[in-house]
């Protein structure tokens, strides 16, 4: 299937990786569904437009990926919109910084909400789609935190392992219906994610003295792997976790 044949999706479109993201799947022919939340909405109209720049057709759809409602109309209108979609990236994601011990019960709720449920349900609902036509290809951005983690960091590595032991399943059962499912775990990326730690020189440091390639990861570093697996070039790959960390955990 050539670049300009097929749709993808991407979930938290607006900025960081998400947006990295979108613009190398649109530079290599596809056309886009950019979702975000209704608050991102000028920042996602600003990926729409530089993606249009690469010629496809691109539409910008405004939901909370943790709510089955707001997904299941977004993706029905991304249906009646483009046609189909063949490749979906679940990259909408939150990180809220707390120790066990002091953690609210909220930051557990919202965290596993929007990084291992969003995943579910987005899945959920293009499932249909995709069997129906025989083929698919899932993306999901989960992280090197949810292998090793760090401190103030365990319901965020919590819910990224989720994704990654939800992948490994979700492979096994789309499979037969010629759809692929597989995990890109990033590691350290300058983000307004990433920001938060990144800013401080000694944390930083610290982040390029643990990094083979002994720097910090650009958000443009992770969308060729993940255009990778929203491809056919990786049609045989499935049920696999790659970490896009410039070498830090390595296996
Ligand atoms: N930055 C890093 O170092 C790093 C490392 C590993 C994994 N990741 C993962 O990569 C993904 C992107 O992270 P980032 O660093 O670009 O973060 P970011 O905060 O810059 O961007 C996240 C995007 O997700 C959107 N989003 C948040 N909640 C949403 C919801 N409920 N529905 C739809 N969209 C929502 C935000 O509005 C934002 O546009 C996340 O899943 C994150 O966990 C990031």
């Amino acid at each position: 299937m050539s670049g300009n044949e097929r749709v993808a999706l991407v979930t938290g479109a607006s900025r960081g990786i998400g947006k990295a993201i979108a613009l190398g799947l649109a530079e290599r022919g596809f056309d886009l569904v950019l979702n975000d939340i209704a608050v991102q909405g000028a920042t996602l109209e600003d990926t729409a437009v530089e993606a249009r720049a690469y010629g496809g057709r691109v539409i910008a759809l405004y939901a909370d990926v943790s709510n089955k409602a707001q997904v299941q109309a977004m993706v029905a209108e991304a249906v009646a919109q483009m046609g189909t979609l063949h490749a979906v990236v679940n990259n909408a994601g939150i990180l809220r910084a707390s120790d066990v011990e002091h953690c609210p019960e909220d930051y557990w709720d919202s965290v596993m909400d929007i990084n291992a449920k969003g995943t579910f349900l987005v899945v959920q609902a293009v499932l249909p789609v995709m069997k129906a036509q025989g083929y698919g290809r899932i993306c999901n951005i989960s992280s090197i935190g949810g292998k090793h983690g760090a401190p103030e960091q365990a319901h965020y590595s919590a819910s990224k392992a989720a994704v990654m032991g939800f992948t490994r399943v979700l492979a096994q059962e789309v499979g037969p219906f010629g759809i692929t499912a597989n995990c890109i775990c990033p590691g350290i990326i300058l983000t307004d994610m990433g920001r938060v730690n990144l800013d401080d020189p000694t944390i930083s440091n610290a982040w390029k003295a643990k990094t083979a390639m002994a720097r910090i990861g650009d958000p443009a570093d992770v969308a060729g792997p993940v255009a990778f697996f929203c491809s056919d070039d990786s049609a045989f790959v499935t049920g696999q976790t790659l970490n896009v960390d410039g070498g830090i955990v390595l296996s």
